[in-house]
């Protein structure tokens, strides 16, 4: 019999640079190596996605956990080619949109609610942050579900937050009504390439016991940033007429670089015209 373990290991070892103690024993070592493996695709072959294949991972999907069982997530499926593009040429830089045979968004919805109160006569006092935040968690949960389903049966997805940055324009294109924002969108295919694990910060920093302990921050990001680019070193480096060209270009540098310009600062202006109170 084949070595279920091997797998699991070797790609948690790619993804945080340590060994882990995988049992031979454990039930569901397949499953564990595909969440161990999994990647983001964003090129893909031109081969359509079944609309039936599709529903059925949306259901899956949305059979996910949800906040007080209020299932405040949606999905909005965008199979027409016009609209798709219409989405697709506000994010120029993202060819995969295009691409894509689908285009999903996940919908964070805190107006069914508010409904439900009203067709059953009740007060509805808890129109504030918490509507909002129990909204969206419960739309990524089923946004992350919605990855694990379609990686299970061959599908590659890549989720795109960049449709916030045009919020507004893509809630009017889709007639997203009062209190129904976009979390994310989704390009789904079948992948053109394997894709490749990222490595992630190491569990020193993102794994707490009992207590939270930052450690020594600075070594443990530089030690990543060697580790990373060893691995997958970055082809181009952000804003460089600005920011300057660094000798070392590590994952510390991109992410202080991206966030070194304001990015959708105008966000929470949106979801407050939409109707959410944030307070
Ligand atoms: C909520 C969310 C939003 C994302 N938005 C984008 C996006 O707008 N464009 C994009 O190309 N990738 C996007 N990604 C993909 C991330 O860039 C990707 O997950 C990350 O680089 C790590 O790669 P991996 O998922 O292959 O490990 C997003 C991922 C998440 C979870």
């Amino acid at each position: 019999m084949s070595d279920l373990t091997q797998p699991v290991k070797s790609a948690l070892s790619e993804r945080f640079g340590e060994q882990l103690a995988v049992e031979s024993a454990l039930p569901g070592l397949e499953e564990l190596s595909r969440l161990a493996r999994r990647s983001v695709h964003r090129r893909y072959l031109a081969r359509d996605v079944a609309p039936d294949l599709l529903r059925l991972l949306c259901a899956c999907a949305l059979s996910a956990p949800s906040k007080s069982d209020l299932q405040q997530a949606d999905i909005l499926i965008i199979r027409d080619k016009t609209r798709q593009r219409a989405i697709a040429d506000l994010l120029t830089e993202m060819p995969w949109v295009t691409e894509a045979p689908v285009f999903l968004v996940f919908l964070a919805n805190g107006r069914r609610l508010q409904q439900i109160s009203q067709l059953r006569g009740k007060p509805f006092p808890n129109d504030h942050l918490d509507l909002f935040f129990n909204a969206t968690v419960d739309a990524a949960i089923v946004l992350a579900t919605f990855l694990r389903a379609a990686d299970a049966v061959g599908l590659g997805c890549c989720p795109i937050s960049v449709i916030r940055d045009h919020a507004r324009v893509i809630g009017e294109m889709l007639a997203l009504p009062d209190k129904v924002v976009p979390v994310a969108g989704m390009t789904v295919g079948w992948p053109a390439d394997k894709g490749g694990i990222t490595p992630r910060l190491p569990l020193d920093l993102t794994l707490h016991e009992e207590r939270f302990e930052e450690g020594d921050l600075a070594a443990q990001i530089d030690a990543y940033d060697h580790r990373r680019a060893a691995l997958r070193p970055y082809r181009n480096q952000r804003q460089p007429e600005r920011l300057g060209r660094a000798e070392f270009y590590g994952w510390s540098e991109d992410k202080a670089r991206q966030y070194a310009i304001p990015l959708r600062a105008d966000f929470g202006t949106f979801v407050r015209g939409k109707g959410f109170r944030l307070d």
